[in-house]
């Protein structure tokens, strides 16, 4: 199977084995609906990610975990230990990264439509504060001007995104206005007015979406890091850069022809350009979130109800979009894997249903797989990015159980 990973994910006797454990032994212990996630393969991952950026540059490097992926407080102490920084996008998250053991220096709060009751409580935190607005900005400055900010800018080229819902960068996606960060022909401007004020700019910051990793993606990326660093240069001459900060991003595979990301490529690019640039500062961050923890986390349901209609095989689970609405929102393919048949043949064409009252409540429609039975439990595949988090209680259904291995 195209997912298996020898230690995370195995197979053995059909059986889908996560962290060395049978998936049927976990459900059975802890019951489903049940978010597992895999600790070694989240800190293998996080690993690599800073091992391959830290080998093409001299400069520190920082990965400021984006804990909106996943903000589970044992997968934060976990990246606690390996050195993690961490971006934050609302005071709650600044509040439980504190309460998780994170230092307020290593937060970076980036938000958007902040109100300036929300940079009451990140003043009171004393956390970095990433710009979104100048309107933002004039705000904060009635606060406090005794702050080290950063500013996020847009690069003013589309942004690249799985979805054109996780695109934030450009003046639009799918028509929509894109209500992310300073424009690029004014970022220069709202760094001598945060000057003005009396502000200490230490950084600049862009994101231009979620989930890509195609090479033409990584390309528009790279012609973005270009477009920072002219601004960075620009800054440079009236503020002392510490860092300049790239986002996050990167992509995994969900889907057997999904490539992989080119986090060589990646890295060595982004690393060369700012070394070419001349730019100085000390510390080059990123913001992975997916890419850290998606295929850590599986969420194992059961099916409690096979019926057939129409010629069609319903199997209905234990679960639905209020435990993992990426199907439901973004059309998301999430691979299925049928615990006890791990690698059996795909047989039938099966929709796999949720138990809210939606019609659009599938995990999978007319999905080929062997075929399910009543008290089968089912693993869907790299929910640990954008499952939990994401997870709501409509339907007055109780949030999914999780359980760190
Ligand atoms: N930095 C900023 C400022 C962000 O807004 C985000 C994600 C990240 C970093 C992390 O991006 P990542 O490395 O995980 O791609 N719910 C959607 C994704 C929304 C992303 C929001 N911002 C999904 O399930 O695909």
């Amino acid at each position: 199977m195209w997912w298996e990973s020898p230690g995370h994910l195995d197979v053995k006797n059909g059986r889908l084995y996560i962290a060395g454990m049978s998936a049927i032994d976990i459900a059975n212990k802890f019951k489903t609906p049940l978010y597992v996630y895999d600790g070694n393969r989240i800190m293998d991952i996080y690993r690599k990610f800073y091992s391959t950026v830290k080998k093409h540059t001299d400069l520190e490097v920082r990965l400021h975990y984006a804990m909106k992926t996943n903000s589970n407080r044992k997968i934060l102490q976990l990246l606690l230990k390996e050195g993690a920084w961490i971006d934050a996008v609302s005071p709650e998250e600044c509040k439980a990264a504190l309460e998780a053991g994170f230092l307020k220096e290593k937060i970076l709060f980036t938000g958007t439509s902040v109100s300036s009751e929300d940079m009451k409580q990140l003043v009171g935190m004393d956390v970095r504060i990433n710009i979104d607005s100048l309107s933002q900005l004039k705000r904060l400055g009635k606060i406090t001007t005794d702050a080290e900010i950063s500013l996020r800018m847009d690069p003013g080229i589309a942004g690249a995104g799985h979805s054109w819902r996780t695109m934030t960068a450009g003046k639009e996606s799918h028509g929509v206005p894109i209500k992310f960060s300073i424009p690029e022909n004014q970022i220069v401007e709202a760094a001598k007015l945060a000057k003005d004020y009396g502000f200490n700019v230490v950084g600049l910051h862009e994101h231009i979406g979620s989930g890509w990793r195609t090479s033409e993606e990584v390309n528009e990326f790279l012609q973005t890091v270009d477009i920072v660093l002219d601004k960075a240069k620009q800054i440079s001459e009236f503020c002392n850069l510490e860092f300049i900060n790239f986002g996050g991003g990167p992509g995994v595979r969900y889907q057997e022809n999904h490539p992989e990301f080119p986090l060589e490529r990646y890295a060595e690019e982004t690393c060369r350009k700012v070394k070419e640039s001349g730019v100085e500062i000390n510390a080059l961050c990123f913001e992975p979130g997916r890419y850290i923890v998606a295929d850590s986390g599986l969420l194992l349901v059961e099916v409690v109800d096979v019926k057939e209609r129409y010629g069609d095989i319903i199997a209905g689970v234990n679960s639905g979009f209020n435990h993992l609405i990426r199907p439901v929102m973004y059309g998301s393919y999430h691979e299925i894997i049928n615990c006890s048949k791990a690698d059996a043949k795909p047989e039938a064409e099966v929709t796999v249903a949720g138990n809210l009252c939606e019609t659009g409540d599938v995990f999978a429609a007319k999905r080929m797989m062997p075929m399910p039975e009543e008290g089968d439990v089912l693993a869907i595949h790299s929910a640990g990015a954008y499952g939990f988090t994401m997870a709501s209680r409509y339907n007055m259904r109780s949030l999914p159980k999780e359980v760190l291995l």
